[in-house]
């Protein structure tokens, strides 16, 4: 009867404590952008980037939010099957949530250094294993334009054999692999209102914009 009576409210402890935890867990929230929509055109167009910042990214970060809630309220509840429902969603919308909020710091408008690769490690780097950034430019394309459906194109860098590799994912899954350098947003809302279908004009105009010091400074980070 005591062991019961005890057992009672060690749960009722615990799913109060996680209540506790539930209600003070952070939002998530749109990150600003470092610079205005129109910063990066023409390479990047202000009204792709504005719908792909305030409508896109906004919906995966308000999506997220809703996610975690369901899984805390599931979690509070002892609820497994509540708690296993939850993870699609907070795989699709967490990933896309941390997934443009690194783009867009990967990006700088071209009178900032956008496009430029300077001297340093990574420039180092990209010479000695691709043969220049001509040569990985256009292996990283050949990927990304392979990608069936929606997905992202990676330039990570692996710490445990200090090497950059090419990766894609699918759909908003984040790429947890590598320590990402430098991702492309393959989705179709990227450039289809500047491009239409030509995914390759969208990839030669992207390279004009990545942000190499960011890159460099991941890079550094994860040594
Ligand atoms: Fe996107």
């Amino acid at each position: 009867m005591i062991r019961t009576a005890l057992a009672r409210s060690t749960a009722a402890a615990s799913a109060a404590s996680r209540s506790t935890v539930a209600s003070l867990r952070m939002k998530h929230t749109l990150p600003k952008l470092p610079y205005d929509y129109n910063a990066l055109e023409p390479a990047i167009s202000a009204q792709i980037m504005e719908i792909h910042h305030s409508k896109h990214h906004n919906t995966y970060v308000n999506n997220l939010n809703a996610a975690e809630e369901t899984l805390s309220n599931a979690l509070a509840k002892n609820d497994v099957k509540g708690t296993i429902a939850s993870q699609s969603a907070i795989k699709f919308n967490g990933g896309g949530h941390v997934n443009h909020s690194l783009f867009w710091l990967n990006l700088a408008p071209e009178k900032e250094g956008g496009g430029k690769l300077v001297d340093g490690q990574l420039k180092a780097a990209i010479e000695k294993q691709f043969g220049g950034l001509d040569e990985l430019k256009k292996k990283v394309n050949a990927q990304a334009l392979a990608i069936q459906g929606s997905g992202w194109a990676w330039l990570g860098y692996d710490p445990s054999t200090k090497s950059l590799d090419i990766v894609t994912t699918k759909d908003q899954d984040p790429l947890l692999s590598h320590v990402p350098l430098v991702g492309i947003d393959m989705w179709e809302h990227s450039y289809y209102l500047q491009h239409q279908n030509n995914k390759a004009a969208y990839l030669e105009n992207v390279w004009k914009v990545v942000n190499w010091k960011t890159a460099e400074e991941r890079m550094k980070q994860a040594n």
